[in-house]
């Protein structure tokens, strides 16, 4: 058992590894140093909780749900695929959501009792904020997981009057608010809670349902931004300041990712949030493979051999590196190359793959040096001198319809320009499309090479023939 002092000096530590933890999660180099500061932070922070002089019984419990909840992490950590880690974090932030559901009734309930006069107000508003935050997530979040594991399709759900229906939610959150806070006066206001319980559950499933599929980025970090606030509400119910830093701490993190989000597909966060985006096709850029003329496919002999005869050589990984895990054998062609002279740099366009960093993540597991990594707006101006490029199971990042079709789900998005260089090479399995549904005019322009097969198959025989 250690005294309040104690605890208060240990969630001030466990704050600062948070702080520094973030801090080296934004720099690749530094991104390992930063995991562990934030692993230690939260072993600091839950030793203080459960040691703590607030915990006097039930200590049966704790362990249980302790050994409960960790057991499931563990066993989720290790069999989640790099491909589904997208869905696991939208699954994750939905539990954030519905413990803040669960504390806020608790506290409700009966735990956070003792206040009156203006204290309990303001108590009951923090209760109330909390749950409805948390119910959003909840909501949002498992609709999230839905989308991103492919159970719900990508297509928005434009509900007519759909903005009308958001105010009628929102407007009726803040009457059951009021509600809530006089009749908890008088010591009712379950009636109110659980109703605007179910408006912002009602309101998450809408607000995500009706995001398209290529605005997905944004829901998922504006979701982790959301998940923070929620346990930044529960740390006010609480009266925890480490949950409330905490919270803020991810949730404005989140929104500033959401932000980076919106700059990287050039929308606007309250266009996106509105919803109607990425309607996954019907524009000239959707029609059939068959419209767009043909393609020239090679094999992976000639790819080997344009390769060795480039100066200038770019890769573009998207999220079918992912899918086949061939970022090693991109490494091994990679070092196969340097060896020849040839210079050979990595194009990342911010919303590769399935999460933020997805790309980043992968080249660095497969040890690629960060030095010849480069964010789009790093590299884009550099295509025209450029001898080959290979885009590795990579689609809308490299849709030049982003740029020229209006209508396109995915309009407006920059992407890697890569059609500007001499040759592309496409590493993908068939003439399917990537995550907003649109078919691609690269694949049909005259200087672009389709290689087709599993990008890790493929590459094994490339790498040999070099
Ligand atoms: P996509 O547009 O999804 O294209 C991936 C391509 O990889 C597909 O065309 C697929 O074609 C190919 N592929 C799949 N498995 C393969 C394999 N084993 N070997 C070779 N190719 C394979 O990916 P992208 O270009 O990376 O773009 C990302 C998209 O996801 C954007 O629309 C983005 O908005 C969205 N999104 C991103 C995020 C974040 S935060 N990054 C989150 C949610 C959604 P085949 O099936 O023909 O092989």
């Amino acid at each position: 058992m250690i005294n309040e002092g104690v605890v208060n000096v240990s969630y001030i530590i466990a704050t600062i590894l948070f702080i520094l933890a973030l801090g080296g999660l934004s720099n690749q180099e530094t991104a390992r140093r930063g995991n562990w500061y934030g692993i230690i932070g939260m072993a600091i922070a839950l030793l203080a909780t459960v040691l703590s002089e607030n915990v006097t019984a039930n200590y049966g419990y704790l362990i249980l749900a302790l050994l409960v909840g960790g057991t499931v992490g563990i066993i989720l950590a290790r069999r989640v695929q790099m491909t589904q880690m997208p869905e696991l974090v939208a699954i994750l932030h939905s539990l954030v959501g519905a413990a803040a559901v669960a504390v806020g009734f608790a506290n409700f309930m009966g735990h956070g009792s003792g206040f009156s006069g203006i204290e309990k107000t303001i108590h009951d508003i923090e209760t109330y904020v909390g749950i409805l935050i948390g119910a959003i997530t909840f909501a949002g979040s498992v609709i999230a997981f839905g989308k991103l594991s492919g159970r719900i399709g990508g297509k928005p759900l434009t509900l007519p009057a759909r903005h009308w229906l958001n105010l009628v939610l929102l407007l009726g959150a803040i009457w059951f608010g009021r509600e809530f806070v006089q009749q908890s006066a008088a010591g009712g206001g379950m009636e109110p809670l659980i109703i605007m319980t179910v408006i912002a559950l009602l309101f998450g499933i809408h607000m995500v349902m009706a995001i398209g599929g290529a605005d997905m980025p944004v829901v998922v970090s504006m979701l982790n931004s959301y998940s923070g606030w929620a346990a930044s509400a529960t740390g006010f119910m609480l009266g925890n300041d480490l949950l409330i830093v905490t919270g803020a701490l991810v949730g404005s993190s989140g929104a500033i990712l959401s932000y980076i989000m919106c700059r990287a597909m050039n929308r606007k966060f309250l266009s996106v949030i509105a919803g109607g985006f990425g309607t996954g096709g019907g524009s000239s850029a959707g029609g059939s493979a068959e419209e767009q003329g043909e393609v020239v496919p090679i094999d992976t002999q000639e790819a080997a051999a344009l390769l060795s005869g480039a100066k200038e050589v770019m890769i573009i990984p998207g999220y079918g590196m992912a899918v086949a895990q061939a970022q090693h054998t991109v490494y091994e062609i990679t070092k196969a190359l340097r060896a020849k002279k040839v210079n050979v740099r990595f194009g990342i366009h911010p919303v590769a793959g399935r999460m933020p960093g997805h790309m980043n993540v992968l080249l660095a597991e497969a040890k690629v040096p960060y030095d010849i990594v480069f964010e789009m707006d790093e590299i884009n101006e550099d295509f025209p001198d450029v001898d080959v490029s290979v885009v590795i199971g990579a689609n809308d990042i490299v849709n030049p319809s982003a740029l020229t079709d209006p209508d396109s789900p995915i309009a407006g998005m920059p992407v890697l320009e890569c059609w500007k260089g001499e040759t592309t090479i496409v590493l993908k399995r068939s003439m399917a499309t990537g995550y907003a549904g649109v078919q691609n005019p690269l694949f049909f322009k005259e200087n672009t090479r389709m290689l087709f097969g599993d990008a890790k198959e493929t590459l094994d025989e490339v790498l040999k023939a070099l």
